[in-house]
């Protein structure tokens, strides 16, 4: 591991599900559990790296060296991803944010009616990592990733376009060995000229190997 790869970059990194309220006592969320950016976390640190790590509700424990700041929603996490932005270096989305919000949230407890469907009408969320990387001035290098079930690296290649990113790691989500909530992970990091296969590890491992290829990318960056 190449120690101090990343020494004097400040690192944001988003993590965990959102939860989106559709009144006081009810949500909707996803199964993600973090564990993948909080492993790149503490790799970044282990680099060198300042870390704000965003966190929506996740039963981990916050890394010690990393200023942690916890969210609920998408909008909160666009805003603590916003705030600060112009010192940040490396942007990695690792977070699984809810693609839609209820329109509106009920003040009370919505109540079981005599009705047998329901219907609930949702909005599009802010994509905080395009937001990111589409920045004018002060963009930082930004990484996001893709969970896929099929054609995962056609899909991959598509949004590292569309959202304007400079690397995105590719997984196959299909495999349940592999992705969320397992401790295992095995990724393809695709940039716009090649594609680095990181073989199945730990979340842990793979973390650190991702932290010193993106550490690279960013020092060619920095050179040319
Ligand atoms: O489009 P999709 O959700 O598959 O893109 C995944 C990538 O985009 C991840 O890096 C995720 O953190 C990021 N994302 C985001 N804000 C959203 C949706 C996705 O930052 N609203």
């Amino acid at each position: 591991f190449q120690h101090g790869a990343l020494a004097g970059k400040r690192v944001f990194i988003t993590a965990g599900p959102t939860r989106e309220p559709l009144d006081p006592v009810r949500y909707i969320s996803n199964h993600s559990s973090g564990k993948m950016g909080y492993a790149l976390a503490e790799a970044a640190i282990d680099a060198g790296a300042s870390v704000k790590l965003i966190s929506g509700p996740v039963t981990l424990a916050p890394p010690a060296r990393a200023e942690c700041v916890q969210v609920e929603t998408a909008e909160q996490m666009l805003a603590a991803s916003m705030d600060g932005i112009d010192s940040c270096d490396l942007f990695i989305a690792a977070a699984a944010v809810a693609d839609y919000r209820p329109v509106a949230i009920a003040e009370h407890k919505i109540k079981k009616g005599s009705e047998e469907i329901m219907e609930l009408r949702l909005v599009k969320n802010p994509d905080i990592v395009a937001t990111v990387a589409g920045l004018a001035t002060s963009r930082p290098f930004t990484v996001g990733f893709a969970a896929e079930t099929r054609d995962v690296i056609g899909y991959a290649r598509s949004k590292l376009a569309r959202k304007q990113l400079d690397l995105i790691v590719a997984n196959d989500v299909s495999n349940p060995e592999i992705g969320f909530n397992s401790d295992d992970n095995a990724v393809t990091l695709v940039s716009a000229q090649e594609e680095i296969n990181l073989a199945q590890a730990s979340k842990r491992q793979l973390a650190r190997q991702l932290i010193e290829q993106i550490a690279l990318y960013i020092s060619r960056n920095d050179s040319s």
